[in-house]
């Protein structure tokens, strides 16, 4: 069993010093911190079926009662602000004028009628599309149709699009992706650009360019979908600690490196490896997208997902990604600069996670000069609860 220690280290006296901020970064004025929300994919998926599943398909339905379960469960209070629907919502064909258009009887009001009742929650309204000519799950992309789509959004008061890669030619992205995001910013609806250029491109064996990804999105997918299990989380957790010293230095106020989904609540995590995944979302300036059916988080579950300190860590305003500074014994040690800045020093989140199974405390000891932390005056010792 993997368990998870949790600390931070802070310096108590306050002092502000002026930060340098890239100048060649998409600044949209959005995502100044990890954008938090819910999605449907991971845990709903491309169900259909209304008919066996009223309760689980894809549908109207289905988004009220996240909607009303991320504020009445407290899940909003804390942070949790875009509601998103993910693919699956598209009818087979746009209509005669070629406009895209709503599964009609999953969803019989039209989207602005259910964005309108999300938006009358206080939340925020995030819809899915694909830049190639079809959905992963083949439902119309928008390869054809970009302005005329991007305008489509705006109409319909999306605050968050998330834009896939199926069915699309990877060498196209580079263009098509900014191109999109022009006629997003055209539209003058302030949107967040959520792209997955990056993964389609590095899992075909190039390069992604980077300089032009924050140029153009407010995060990006680098990495696969996540799937409802440990091992999943494991190898996503490894590929951002083998490829940190190429893409840490992109995550920034405004752009982030994104991870995927938080699945947390649903089936495959225990108590603790949920509070790792937290911790380490937290320390990676990753966007927190929970995945899970909100009716049904277990009161523990809901508690690490509620969790306001390790939240504030993810939510730092400095929006520096941390890096794992050590591995050994199957321990590795993350961290991560935070505020406030002291002196010209950072504070520290730490994260120390196992992934040992031999089911019995495990000591391991570290000098802070090896994580980073060379303040003279020492650290205040601050631990996270859980
Ligand atoms: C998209 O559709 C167009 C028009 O049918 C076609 O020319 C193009 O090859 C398609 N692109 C991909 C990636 O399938
Ligand atoms: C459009 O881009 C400009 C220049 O980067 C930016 O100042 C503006 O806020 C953007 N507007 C929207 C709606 O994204
Ligand atoms: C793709 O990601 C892997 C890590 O899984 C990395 O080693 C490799 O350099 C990346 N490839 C490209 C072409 O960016
Ligand atoms: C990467 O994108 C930047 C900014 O758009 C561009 O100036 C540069 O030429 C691109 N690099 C490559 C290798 O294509």
């Amino acid at each position: 069993m993997p368990t998870l220690f949790k600390m931070s280290l802070k310096i108590c006296a306050l002092l502000l010093i002026t930060l340098s901020i890239r100048t060649d970064a998409l600044e949209n004025g959005l995502a100044r911190t990890p954008p938090m929300g819910w999605m449907s994919w991971q845990r709903f998926r491309c169900v259909t079926d209304c008919v066996n599943y009223p309760d689980d398909c894809i549908s109207d339905k289905l988004f009220r009662t996240m909607a009303d379960h991320m504020v009445s469960e407290g899940y909003a209070d804390v942070g949790y602000e875009y509601l998103i629907i993910d693919d699956c919502w598209l009818e087979r064909n746009r209509d005669a004028n070629g406009k895209l258009q709503p599964d009609g009887s999953r969803f019989p009001h039209g989207i602005l009628d259910l964005s309108n009742y999300i938006h009358s929650k206080g939340l925020k309204f995030g819809l899915y599309e694909d830049y190639g000519n079809y959905t992963c799950a083949g439902y119309p992309g928008v390869l054809g149709h970009l302005e005329e789509d991007a305008k489509t959004f705006a109409e319909w008061e999306v605050d968050y699009v998330k834009l896939d890669g199926c069915y699309a030619e990877l060498k196209d992205m580079d263009i098509g992706y900014p191109a999109f995001g022009r006629y997003l910013n055209q539209t003058g609806r302030p949107m967040i650009y959520s792209c997955s250029w990056p993964v389609y491109q590095n899992f075909s064996g190039i390069r992604p360019n980077y300089t032009a990804i924050i140029e153009t999105c407010n995060l990006w997918r680098n990495y696969g979908d996540i799937q409802d299990s440990w091992d999943s989380v494991l190898s996503i957790v490894e590929f951002y600690a083998l490829t940190q010293d190429e893409i840490v230095e992109y995550a920034g106020p405004g752009h982030w490196n994104d991870p995927d989904m938080l699945i947390i609540g649903d089936f495959g995590l225990s108590k603790e490896q949920s509070k790792s995944q937290m911790a380490l979302w937290a320390i990676m300036a990753s966007p927190l997208i929970m995945s899970n059916d909100l009716r049904t988080v277990e009161p523990d579950f809901k508690a690490i997902l509620q969790n306001r300190k390790v939240i504030a860590i993810n939510q730092d305003p400095l929006g520096i990604q941390g890096k794992r500074k050590l591995k050994a014994n199957n321990i590795d040690v993350w961290v991560r600069p935070i505020s406030p800045i002291v002196n010209g020093k950072y504070s520290y989140a730490v994260v120390i996670f196992s992934r040992r199974t031999d089911g019995t405390p495990y000591m391991i000891s570290v000098k802070l000069s090896d994580l980073g932390m060379d303040n003279e005056a020492g650290y205040d010792f601050e631990p996270m609860s859980g």
